[in-house]
């Protein structure tokens, strides 16, 4: 299937991951500097980097609450979709007993697969396998190498970029794998008109960064979301996922353990944000 309309959004890991490296998070550093992330995001955020600096540790945020329901779930297998260079699969392979299936476009992955042969940082647990969301073909040739066991499927940073039609076919494909395999699907990725407002609100640059974003990718995240959070969550039930668990990101990660110097804009940001369990 070709990616070229895709590949254009592939860019944007590097500037999660460079907020990531702000925020600290392990491996985040070392990928960073690996990967010229700080170019990549300068292009994006152009002179804002010391007025977004701030938005770091939501990311962190997203990552821990992400990672606390990971942990609940206790699958032996994890998938990533679009994973560009999160530090999550080397986070979670630190145990040997699970298998970490890491995926993303093929362009991106070989581009990512490279910086992490250089820094050293394969493991045998961890098998990164290119993966286009919304072909059929590549989940088939992922059913082929999975092991068995439940399988939790995780995505941070994708779905905002997929127009309507192909949230729609990547949902169905998942649903169908959970059917037969059991599971979870973790994301906090499920966002609304009504969100993206409220977020604008509280730092007006976002509205630029998003546009710049728009730019990159040719992807509008206004025209890929629904007015409210119900209408999407909606859509994922019609889908056919019948669990669809919203939680506060607030409530599973402690404000304290996420350094700031903007405690009100990011308790402000938090309250709109959620990540959901999706069965
Ligand atoms: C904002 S980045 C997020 C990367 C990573 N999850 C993170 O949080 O750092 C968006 C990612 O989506 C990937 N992507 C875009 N379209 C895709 C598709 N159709 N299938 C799989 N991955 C896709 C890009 O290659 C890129 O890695």
């Amino acid at each position: 299937m070709a990616t070229a309309a895709h590949d254009r959004i592939s860019p944007t890991a590097l500037v999660a991951l460079y907020f990531r490296a702000m925020a600290g998070l392990p491996y985040a550093r070392e990928l960073a500097e690996a990967s010229g992330a700080e170019a990549a995001f300068k292009r994006i955020v152009g002179d804002k980097v010391d007025r977004v600096r701030w938005m770091a540790p939501l990311l962190k945020a997203r990552e821990m609450a992400t990672d606390v329901l990971l942990a609940r779930w206790d699958c032996p297998n994890i998938v990533e979709f679009a994973t560009g260079l999160s530090q999550r699969p080397f986070t979670w392979t630190e145990d040997p007993r699970l298998h970490y299936f890491a995926t993303d476009l093929p362009n991106a992955l070989d581009d990512n697969k490279r910086i992490i042969e250089s820094l050293g940082l394969a493991r045998p647990n961890l098998v990164w396998q290119a993966l286009n969301v919304v072909s059929e073909g590549d989940f088939a040739a992922l059913d082929l190498i999975l092991p068995p066991g439940w399988i939790a499927w995780v995505c941070d940073g994708l779905i905002p970029y997929l127009t309507l039609e192909e949230q729609e076919r990547m949902g169905s494909l998942i649903r169908a794998r959970q059917k037969k395999r059991g599971g979870v699907w973790i994301t906090a990725d499920l966002t609304s008109r009504q969100r993206l407002r409220a977020f604008q609100k509280i730092d007006p640059d976002l509205r630029d960064i998003m546009q710049s974003i728009a730019g990159l990718t040719g992807r509008d995240f206004e025209a890929n979301v629904p007015e409210t959070i119900d209408e999407m969550e909606a859509r994922y039930s019609k889908i056919g996922f019948s669990n669809i668990i919203r939680h506060e990101v607030g409530e599973l990660v402690t404000l304290s353990s996420l350094e700031t110097d903007e405690p009100e804009k990011l308790e402000a940001m938090l309250k709109n944000m959620n990540i959901w369990e999706i069965s």
